[in-house]
């Protein structure tokens, strides 16, 4: 195989992982439309469902491969036939199919889990990808709950999946677990001492238990994965997944890291707003890159900083990422400098003793009240004028 090797892959399970999130359930129709918003973004890969779970999902994996064209289409299973067979029958129209197979990995799950041993996990493992690989080419394994694994099994068992031919290892931290340093070193432990380790990608698949989601996987891809699973607005299990547009915007903010993807990040406004509301998940207004205040200054230090040149506070334009335009909020923190700008935009030109009047009389209103609209400006300015 050869690969760009600054190359990130985008895996999104927004649509798997993601959908598993309770209320967030889509038909088809709503799925197909969110996979070609996903193939216009750029994705490298759209894991579109778990077929063996649900006839609605093993129907929404036939219709997503009809669909899409660019983006390799991704189907999960557990590590055993009758998922692999239906997987492998729900991918018979894709371009691109891969089926993502996979274990647990940790002793707590083979223990408490399976209850089974990690000789019978490894040769689980290894016969599911080989399974696998009668009918596609491209075949994902994921080490569940790698992030609590013990490493020296981990790699052997990353070691010997890799031997039975999987072309991407998915390294988990199931559950959110892992501090950003361990799971980096986890990831560099693999690329060091798995021998044949250069024949797959490694994916990172991190959990925002800890809050800690895109952390650990800025660091696995610091470390040499290649790979990134992440979802929309960070949506997914309990606390939810990476999020791709954190990972995506990190990546170009630091270009130190010399690492690209191919995603058009001026289409995140968008796909978030679209995710939002087919999956009724409301986005926190705080969330980096698609919260509503994430290009909102309101401090008047901040704004007074902003208004002289937008970089004293601005580290990502919000125009690269769709949104339509950053915002001075009024608020009684807010300084002469932004009052003037909102009036200066409703054409209001006053003389800096106009404008002292107004202001005060703007501070009394913005005591009185949430945020203060144009109506209001408009307001202040005509009863200082009559
Ligand atoms: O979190 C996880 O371990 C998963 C696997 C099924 C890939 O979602
Ligand atoms: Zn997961």
């Amino acid at each position: 195989m050869i690969h760009d090797p600054n190359k990130v892959y985008i895996f999104d399970t927004t649509l798997r992982d993601g959908e598993q999130v309770p209320g967030c359930q889509l038909d088809t129709n709503q799925k197909v439309e969110i996979a070609k918003s996903l193939e216009l973004l750029g994705v490298d890969v759209i894991e579109a469902g778990f077929p063996v779970s649900s006839p609605g999902d093993f129907n929404s994996v036939i219709e997503l491969s009809k669909a899409v064209t660019n983006p390799i289409i991704c189907a999960l299973t557990r590590a055993n036939k009758n998922d692999i067979d239906v997987a492998a029958d729900a991918l018979r129209y894709a371009k691109r199919p891969r089926i993502h197979t996979g274990i647990g990995s940790s002793d707590f799950h083979i223990k408490h889990k399976f209850n089974s041993t990690r000789e019978d996990i490894l040769a689980r493992a290894v016969e599911a990808v080989k399974y696998a690989k009668k009918y596609v080419e491209d075949v994902e394994f994921y080490a569940e709950d790698a992030g609590r694994a013990d490493i020296e099994f981990l790699a052997k068992m990353v070691e010997a999946v890799i031997a039975a031919g999987a072309t991407v290892v998915n390294i988990p931290d199931t559950n959110g677990y892992c501090l950003p340093d361990q799971y980096g070193s986890k990831i560099l432990f693999l690329k060091e001492n798995v021998k044949n380790i250069d024949n797959a990608i490694i994916s990172v698949h991190c959990h925002n238990d800890l809050g800690l989601a895109t952390a650990n996987s800025i660091a696995g891809l610091q470390n040499g994965a290649r790979q990134v699973e992440c979802t929309i607005n960070g949506i997914g299990e309990r606390a939810g997944n990476t999020s791709m547009e954190e990972v995506v915007m990190i990546l170009k903010t630091h270009k130190v890291l010399g690492l690209n993807t191919s995603i058009d990040a001026t289409q995140f406004y968008d796909i978030s707003h679209t995710v939002r509301n087919q999956m009724n998940m409301p986005v926190q207004p705080n969330k980096a890159i698609v919260g509503a205040n994430a290009f909102s200054h309101s401090s008047g230090i901040h704004q007074d900083g902003f208004l002289k040149n937008r970089e004293n506070y601005e580290i990502i334009r919000p125009e690269d990422v769709g949104f339509p335009d950053a915002t001075i909020v009024l608020t009684a923190r807010s300084g002469r400098h932004a009052l003037k700008h909102h009036l200066d935009r409703l054409g209001h030109k006053l003389e800096k003793d106009h404008l002292d009047i107004v202001y005060k009389q703007f501070l009394v209103l913005a005591d009185s009240k949430q945020g203060i609209n144009d109506h209001d400006l408009n307001q202040l300015v005509a009863l200082h004028l009559a």
